[in-house]
């Protein structure tokens, strides 16, 4: 095998003052890992993840198989992260080996793909890349010769004006190329005796220089892609970063995007050029939106397809809902999962949803709870209705056929089948199935008595 990616995440992330291991705060949606193992997927041919803290948790949140992943038991720096992995780099015959913290969840293919490139035509043991950022407070610090050649990575808690010279402003962007069979031998010889008594990763720089060995820093100067989040604040300016960079994306690929200063994208979203967003409004996970597909203001869409010419009006609130062709939703309507909108169905104020099926041009049109049921086509759901699911131990299904017309403030017991073309009168508690072209009705009769006594004045207090 030809290239290899190995992801250090193995950190407890401490500067972030959270039980939550770092790689597991959300970047759009989604943890911080799943952005760098899209990154490096796309560089190289086989992928391996280093985790140690809480490392069950984010193997299970981020669905990573056991091949995978490599264990670090104790968290004893970044370079004792490698050595943990380097007998299974060996087994799977890598020639290069990329590797990157699990903490810069804006890495871009290209600069990367650089490095890669530079290292592999040139035959260097190693190669990384540098940074120049506005604030370098955190960073590994590179230090170069008067001639301009990489001598070594000073970590900043070991940086001393009296050893090192004046700050240097370029630092280490945490991105690296090995060469696996020159690496190997100076991978042993990593020593703890540094401020923080860890093995650090970036001392394999000076050990290969003093062996002769070539290094490559390459310069990415002010590249935003390659900044790291140690602290909440760093974590919500990578957000910020990546939200304009997607928007950005899909305004360039024909999406219409209204108020973009406010619209947030997930990096796995797709959608059709003439799709159109208005922000502040929210779009993330597996979702996709079609060719005049619509996402009005103040929606929150998770997991949902919409399909072309459907609308969603203001305040909706969808979760792992599937909206076929030229349906509305809302304003202020919530769909969640298992929810399938067939063709022109409608879905109004105040309506939840949940498993639930409306078949085409079906209508939902004001507050009712539709969960666990299926409606066939052009069913007319009265405001009101309520499908009783769950009788306190379990859940059951409503099915209503084609042409149903559901009077309002109706109560459907489930389980229960209304058949093909009946009327359910309003207000009706239905406990029993409704054969079709049936007019159901089951409430109390109205009365009307004599009144004995004038009615009472109006309280005006
Ligand atoms: C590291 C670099 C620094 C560079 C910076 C770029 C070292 C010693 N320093 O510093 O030169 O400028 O990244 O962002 O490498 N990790 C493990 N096991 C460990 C320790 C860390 O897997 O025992 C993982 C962390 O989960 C994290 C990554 O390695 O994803 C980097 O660790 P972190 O502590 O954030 O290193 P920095 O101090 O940022
Ligand atoms: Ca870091």
């Amino acid at each position: 095998m030809g290239i290899g990616a190995l992801v250090l995440a193995a950190g407890k992330g401490s500067r972030m003052h959270s039980s939550r291991p770092k790689v597991l705060h959300e970047i759009l949606g989604e943890p911080m890992l799943r952005h760098v193992l899209r990154a490096v997927a796309q560089l190289s041919d086989d992928q391996l993840v280093v985790l140690g803290h809480c490392a069950e948790k984010v193997q299970s949140q981020l669905l990573l198989p056991d091949s995978a992943v490599v264990w670090q038991g104790e968290q004893l720096g970044t370079g004792h992260a490698v050595q943990c992995a380097w007998p299974e780099i060996q087994k799977r015959s890598w020639r290069l080996c990329l590797v990157v913290n699990g903490d810069a969840p804006l890495l871009e293919p290209s600069v990367i793909q650089a490095l890669l490139h530079e290292v592999y035509s040139t035959g260097a043991a190693l190669g990384f890349l540098t940074l120049e950022p506005e604030d370098p407070s955190g960073y590994g610090r590179v230090i170069r010769t008067p001639q301009g050649g990489v001598q070594a990575i000073v970590e900043a808690k070991d940086y001393s004006a009296l050893h090192h010279g004046t700050e240097a402003k370029e630092v280490n962007a945490g991105v690296y190329a090995l060469d696996v069979n020159q690496i190997g031998p100076l991978l042993g010889k990593l020593s703890n005796s540094n401020q923080q008594n860890e093995y650090y990763l970036t001392d394999l720089v000076e050990m290969a220089v003093h062996s002769e060995k070539q290094v490559i820093a390459l310069q990415a100067g002010r590249d935003t892609s390659l900044l790291g989040v140690n602290t909440p604040q760093e974590l919500t300016a990578c957000e910020e970063l990546l939200r304009r960079r997607l928007v950005h994306y899909w305004q360039q690929q024909g999406v219409i995007i209204r108020s973009a200063e406010q619209v947030r994208i997930g990096a796995d979203v797709e959608m059709a050029p003439g799709a159109e967003i208005i922000g502040p409004c929210s779009v993330t996970g597996q979702s996709s939106l079609a060719s005049q597909a619509l996402v009005s203001e103040y929606c929150w869409v998770h997991d949902t397809q919409v399909g072309p010419k459907s609308i969603i009006y203001p305040y909706s609130h969808l979760e792992q809902a599937i909206i076929d062709s030229e349906c509305a939703v809302g304003p202020y309507a919530r769909l969640r999962r298992g929810t399938h909108l067939h063709p022109g169905a409608k879905v109004g104020n105040f309506v939840e949803t949940k498993q639930a099926v409306l078949g085409r041009e079906s209508k939902a049109n004001h507050l009712s709870y539709l969960g666990d049921c299926e409606l066939g086509e052009a069913v007319n759901v009265g405001a009101g209705t309520i499908t009783c699911n769950y009788d306190g131990h379990s859940k059951h299904r409503t099915v209503i056929e084609d042409g149903v017309f559901v009077g309002s403030n109706t109560a459907l017991v489930a389980p229960v089948r209304i058949g093909k073309d009946a009327l359910l009168g309003a207000g009706s508690t239905i406990t029993r199935d409704v054969p079709a072209q049936t007019l159901a009705v089951a409430r109390v009769r109205q009365k009307h008595l004599a009144l004995k006594r004038k009615v009472p004045p109006h309280d005006n207090g």
